[in-house]
């Protein structure tokens, strides 16, 4: 399907690695400019090598941090127009609710609702002004199913999902639009960190606790990054204007609920 976006230009956040590689990837191959981040420099080298070599588009990797004015100033700097803003960052490391101090809990807070907050201010107004906009936010299953230990993850994207309910609607009417994707368990390196965690607090083997978790999934397997990115890609593609204000979950039915 052509997704209609070719030489739009996208900032991917946090796209080095994971879901947000795969997001860029999905949209180098629809033809955009992409402006992929991450903090690690040589590793974001490669990653634009390989995507530029694979689809031909132009990728510009910005080596920031993303939840500093200066890493958003950067990537804002790099791109110009901006068409189309994938919002990404790392989650808050698993930890037992009663060991978040203030310090952790404002660290979470301004790494997954105040840090995307300030991209779609710093994007809005233009994309309102050239009456085409796509926004996606990688969010995560937890603004749907509490998992214990991912209590400030569930907390600062629920914050996240709120503020944007609003202005979604507020920005509707200039082909703008905003959607959070909630993934389930993407094979990614987060995912691996998480089983590896977890198989030693269980005291059983990698092998035992990754067959356990896929065990409770419907799809009787992880999902992967490529899959996730070819979905943001169709939510940021010319065809995709009267989707705005959802919460789609990719999680291989994952969590149990009608709605
Ligand atoms: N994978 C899952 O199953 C799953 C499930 C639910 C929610 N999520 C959420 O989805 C998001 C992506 O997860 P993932 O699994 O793709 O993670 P990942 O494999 O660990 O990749 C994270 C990416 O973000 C970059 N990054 C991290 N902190 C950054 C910062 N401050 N500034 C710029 N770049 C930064 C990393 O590069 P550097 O380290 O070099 O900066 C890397 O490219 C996370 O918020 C995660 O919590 C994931």
């Amino acid at each position: 399907m052509d997704l209609g976006i070719s030489g739009k230009t996208a900032i991917v956040c946090a796209s080095s690695r994971g879901l947000g590689r795969g997001c860029a990837e999905a949209l180098a191959e629809a033809g955009c400019h992409v402006v992929i981040n991450g903090r690690d420099a040589d590793v974001l080298a490669r990653t634009a090598k390989e995507i530029a070599d694979a689809s031909g588009a132009k990728i510009t990797p910005v080596a920031a941090d993303v939840a500093t004015a200066d890493g958003q100033k950067a990537l804002l700097d790099a791109a110009g127009d901006v068409d189309i803003l994938v919002n990404n960052n790392a989650g808050p490391p698993l930890r037992d609710f009663r060991q978040l101090d203030r310090q952790a809990m404002i660290d979470g807070a301004i790494g997954n609702m105040v840090t995307p907050i300030e991209m779609i201010q710093a994007v809005a107004d233009g994309m309102i002004e050239r009456q085409f906009g796509r926004i996606v936010n990688i969010t995560s299953l937890t603004v749907k199913m509490p998992v214990p230990g991912l209590d400030l993850s569930s907390a600062a994207r629920a914050g996240l999902t709120a503020f944007l309910a609003g202005v979604s609607r507020q920005i509707a009417g200039n082909n703008v639009t905003i959607n959070n994707i909630l993934p389930g368990k993407m094979e990614t390196d987060r995912l691996r960190a998480n089983i590896k965690a977890g198989a030693e607090k269980a005291g059983i083997s990698v092998d035992e606790m990754r067959a356990q978790q896929i065990n409770a999934i419907p799809a009787k397997r992880f999902g992967n990054a490529a899959e996730f990115g070819q979905a943001c890609a169709f939510l940021c593609s010319a065809h995709a204007g009267y989707i705005t204000g959802q919460n789609i979950l990719i999680d291989g039915g994952l969590v149990p609920a009608a709605f």
